[in-house]
């Protein structure tokens, strides 16, 4: 069956703002912030961007490189390159792995978490935290746990908006989406950075985040930011094989991924710098975890003048966030059933989309009717990394420890040490020696090896 010919971005800036609303996601302003919190801050700020730049950085050349020369969904693209470069058409396993794994995997819970955002914006813009203290905002967040069919309606909201947005299409869709989100998104993250000036203690946040304590450094903390690194800029599960594939061939990739890769640090430090500020202003910790946005900030907004409003802002700005996130973890599946089934791009939608709300209700049940389901008690697996192992618990394991480090380190082999050089120079536009070299070195070395520890010690008890 011959494929559709793709769209492509109709401009450089439309690319940009699209794998920048890409990276940018509750991965930065509800994971790093938390995460950072969990394992003391600015050491863990410091080794994270040492992988942004020697790990992340070079996966995300490769996955843009391969996309745009294959042209094609990332599935077939990984089969077309390797088969030009003279390889086996079983590369496109690893693009199927990233595609439906990887990329509707991790969609199914991402939709639950932002359906959860989007319940929040309407509490904060009601009152309902104003003066709350510690037990009440967790009193606020069982409840919403508690009820299933709220949660079900919010995670079925989320995952239709992205349906909407991704059947539109390349450029009437998720462009036209990002090209209004992501300067709304800025704005907002700006507002809130002052907000964090006028309103909190933000000498104790800038202490917090950026005095190095080299002591706090050990291998858990290093292999937590470098899975963070991983999910901020969208690796390994074909978001950016996807994005690569409708770029045109007059834009440099690695300064694009340069471009990306220090918007989405950037814009995870401003949303540091605008959250702790108000963590520390009320005495509270930040190392709540997971809740750090979702108890502990409802606590600090409760007790704000203008509390209401800027809270709601806060959720809205997660909200969007999501949204131009999760279009392109619905993205790759998309192309691929248009491209190879012949489905007209609604219909993928659907059936995709529908299926990552399907598995999602598996992670909804988790916060209330199956807390108690541990699926893999019969292993003897009761609990993963602290955590009773629900659904929730297991598929966000499989998809963030085994899925995507095992993607990366595929996607770092294929393109280090399958795809011919000449075809990557060409790729990328750049002589032979230089920064073409140093990137080959980090694709073709650092990135497997780091990647293979990452593995290996996830998988540990
Ligand atoms: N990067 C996004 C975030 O930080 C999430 C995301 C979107 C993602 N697409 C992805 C993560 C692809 C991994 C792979 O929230």
């Amino acid at each position: 069956m011959s494929a559709p010919v793709q769209e492509n971005w109709s401009s450089r800036a439309a690319f940009i703002f699209a794998a920048v609303g890409s990276a940018v996601g509750l991965g930065n302003i509800w994971r790093f912030p938390y995460i950072t919190g969990e394992n003391g801050g600015s050491a863990f700020i410091l080794i994270y961007i040492a992988f942004v730049i020697f790990i992340g950085w070079p996966v995300l050349v490769a996955e843009l490189a391969i996309g745009r020369r294959g042209k094609m969904s990332p599935i077939r693209s990984m089969e077309k390159v390797s088969v030009e470069s003279g390889g086996s058409k079983n590369w496109k396993w690893v693009g199927a792995l990233g595609s439906f794994g990887g990329g509707l995997g991790l969609l199914s819970f991402y939709s639950v978490i932002a359906g959860w955002v989007l319940a929040y914006i309407i509490k904060a813009a009601t009152g309902m935290f104003t003066g709350v203290t510690g037990g009440a905002a967790e009193v606020i967040r069982d409840e919403h746990f508690a009820d299933t069919g709220m949660m079900v309606f919010w995670h079925l909201a989320f995952i239709s908006l992205t349906i909407y947005i991704v059947g539109r299409g390349i450029n009437a869709g998720l462009e036209k989406a990002v090209t209004y989100l992501m300067p709304v998104l800025f704005l907002i993250l700006l507002v809130l950075l002052g907000y964090g000036i006028a309103e909190g203690d933000m000498n104790a946040a800038v202490t917090f985040l950026f005095t190095p304590d080299f002591s706090k450094i050990n291998m858990s903390v290093a292999l937590t930011a470098l899975g963070q690194a991983f999910f901020s800029l969208s690796l390994t599960v074909g978001t950016m094989l996807a994005y690569g594939s409708y770029l045109q061939k007059d834009m440099s990739i690695p300064k694009s991924a340069g471009i990306i890769a220090a918007a989405d640090t950037g814009i995870a430090l401003i949303a540091g710098l605008a959250i702790f500020p108000l963590v520390f202003q009320y005495g509270l910790t930040p190392a709540e975890g997971p809740s750090l946005i979702f108890t502990t900030l409802p606590i600090a907004f409760g007790q704000m003048t203008g509390g209401v409003i800027f809270g709601s802002l806060f959720f809205v700005l997660l909200a969007v966030a999501a949204i131009t996130s999760s279009i392109s973890l619905l993205e790759p599946a998309v192309a691929y059933f248009v491209e190879k089934q012949g489905f007209g791009r609604w219909k993928a939608c659907f059936f995709a989309g529908g299926a990552a709300f399907l598995i999602g209700l598996l992670s909804v049940f988790s916060f209330n009717i199956w807390t108690d389901v541990m699926p893999l008690s019969f292993l003897g697996i009761e609990v993963i990394n602290g955590n009773p192992a629900t659904f929730y618990t297991i598929i966000d394991f499989t998809v963030s420890n085994i899925i995507m480090p095992v993607g990366g380190l595929m996607i770092a082999i294929f393109t280090g040490w399958f795809v011919t050089r000449a075809a990557m120079r060409d790729e990328l536009d750049l002589p032979e020696g230089g920064l073409f070299s140093l990137w080959h070195i980090l694709v073709r070395y650092v990135c497997p090896v780091a990647l293979i520890i990452v593995i290996v010690w996830g998988l540990m008890p």
